[in-house]
């Protein structure tokens, strides 16, 4: 991938303007840079709307191996960053940083450290890598997340951490730096209950810290160590990426183990709706789409069907309706439910003329990619599959399909069906998490909007089916679809609102430190 072209090393004299927070922003992934799923989107867009509220923020993250400094201009390197491993041998580890620039938007520091971030893949599961490796990896990332806090001029008002592979900093922070960082704020964003960093209990000297933490009401989870509960017990705020999941994760049946956790600290646990980079996701000005197109231009969208249709080999047909699915190909995301529905639905169909068509793209459990491969066999004239991570033909799905199916088991926000809607692709979708947040079903009566999808509430291939039955009957009758697919477009799930949501809780969270300080 040539980034180039996004990456700008020079400073530019709005580098002067005085902003009103300094935010040090921790991920371990950043589209397009290192993407493996709506993470990295985030981690892309909250910084940029962040500073379009007049804040200032540094990304940290990873250098991964396939991300070269030199060939992809990644910028300049800075200075060397010494980061303690164990406490006991007082073991110190050189990383080295390099500095970037995203869009003209927010600085990105890279951390480098090849021992730990050399393998192949972001994750290395290429490698398929031990989790010990990874506990190890991601300890020293969140220790790397505090000492650059410390060792680098700036000084961060908050930092902000996502998912367990930053979960430990905000444990340094409290255990060794609480005096010297005393004033910054750490918040922690949980993006999927489902990833803990999950390990076996050797793996806690991997932390270098204090046995005090291996146990039941720090660290310790069970027969496990799990990174994400330090995350929960220290930061000093709490946010995932919807009101519902916000409440789904407190509870048994959603809290994956981690409910009670997460309860105790209802107070401080916000749910904050993700939202749309257009800039990189409007069918107007979309670059990987062969034809664009906007609400009044909507014959560009037909042509993007004819391209997908063409493109899988299936039928050129308008009328025919086409569903698409993008995701990453895990339990989470639907399929053991969808495949067997949708293939009771293909078997009704005897004429390709007739029915619906299929496509869908993703990469992931080799069960469920073989689960995709054998529909594909079994109805090449109704069903188009692609295996791999492709992302200009995940803009082309949006661009082409009619209607975008998410058959999450639970989503705690869910990015594709908010990009479907600005695409004019309708959702169905399982009302679970950020989709009941984001999709209002055309025939919910209690609404308080119009509608701009469809939603099943019961997780059953019969739920499943009766809806996207419901759907293809709207589809029928255009004078009913248009209308539908124009509230879909003109929905605005842009930035600026959740970024101003995230600034006052970073604000309020700086305040709730001043006076626990002065209460001191
Ligand atoms: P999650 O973060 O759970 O994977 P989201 O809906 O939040 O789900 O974000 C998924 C992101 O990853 C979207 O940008 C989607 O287009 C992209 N994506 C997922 N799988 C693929 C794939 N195989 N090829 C290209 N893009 C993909
Ligand atoms: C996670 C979730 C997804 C969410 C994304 C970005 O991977 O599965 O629902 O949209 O993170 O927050």
């Amino acid at each position: 991938m040539d980034v180039s072209n996004l990456i700008d090393t020079s400073h530019t004299d709005d580098d002067e303007e005085t902003p009103s927070l300094d935010i040090l922003f921790a991920t371990s992934e950043l589209a397009p840079l290192a993407k493996t799923g709506g993470l990295a989107d985030v981690a892309a867009s909250l910084p940029k709307a962040l500073e379009e509220l007049g804040h200032d923020v540094s990304i940290l993250m990873p250098l991964y191996r396939h991300l070269d400094p030199d060939e992809q201009h990644l910028g300049r390197r800075l200075k060397r960053l010494e980061v303690p491993r164990r406490s006991k041998q007082r073991q110190k580890v050189e990383a080295t940083i390099w500095e970037g620039r995203l869009d003209r938007h927010a600085r990105i520091f890279f951390v480098q450290q090849e021992d730990y971030f050399g393998h192949e893949g972001i994750y290395g599961y290429d490698e398929a890598v031990k989790s010990e490796d990874a506990a190890a990896r991601y300890s020293f990332f969140s220790r790397a997340i505090i000492e650059f806090a410390r060792q680098f001029p700036a000084s961060f008002d908050i930092i902000h951490c996502n998912d367990w592979h930053t979960a430990l900093a905000p444990v340094y922070r409290s255990h060794y730096f609480e005096e010297e960082l005393g004033d910054c704020a750490v918040i922690s964003t949980i993006h999927n209950l489902a990833y803990q960093g999950s390990f076996p209990k050797e793996s806690f000297e991997q932390t270098g810290l204090p046995k005090t933490y291996n146990s039941p009401g720090e660290l310790q989870h069970g027969e496990t160590i799990n990174f994400l509960k330090g995350a929960i017990r220290y930061s000093d705020a709490l946010t995932t990426v919807s009101p519902t999941y916000a409440e789904e994760i407190q509870a048994p049946e959603g809290g994956q183990g981690l409910d009670e956790s997460l309860s105790d600290r209802s107070d401080d646990l916000h749910g904050i709706l993700n939202g749309v980079d257009y800039s990189v996701w409007s069918p107007d000005s979309d670059p990987h789409i062969p034809v664009q197109y906007d609400l009044d231009h909507l014959n560009g969208k037909r042509q993007n069907k004819a391209e997908l249709q063409h493109h899988f080999d299936l039928d050129i047909r308008p009328s025919t309706p086409l569903i698409g699915f993008v995701g990453r190909l895990t339990d989470q995301k639907g399929l053991d439910l969808a495949v067997p529905a949708l293939r009771e639905m293909l078997d009704a169909i005897d004429d390709p003329r007739e029915g619906f068509q299929m496509v869908l793209l993703g990469e992931g459990d080799p069960e469920h990619e073989e689960r995709l491969r054998s529909l594909a066999d079994d109805y090449e004239r109704w069903v188009g599959v692609h295996i791999g991570y492709d992302e200009a033909l995940a803009h082309q799905f949006q661009a082409g399909c009619d209607m975008l199916l998410v058959p999450s088991r639970y989503e705690p926000c869910g990015l594709t069906q908010m990009y479907a809607m600005k695409y004019g692709t309708l959702p169905i979708a399982h009302a679970t998490g950020g989709l009941v947040d984001t999709i209002t079903d055309v025939d919910d009566k209690s609404a308080s909007g119009p509608g701009t999808g469809f939603l099943f509430e019961n997780y059953t291939e019969e739920a499943l089916q009766k809806t996207v039955e419901r759907a293809l009957e709207y589809f029928d009758n255009y004078r009913q679809w248009r209308p539908i697919m124009e509230r879909a477009m003109e929905q605005d799930f842009s930035w600026t609102r959740s970024a101003e949501r995230y600034a006052k809780l970073y604000e309020a969270t700086i305040d709730d430190l001043e006076l626990e300080r002065a209460a001191e």
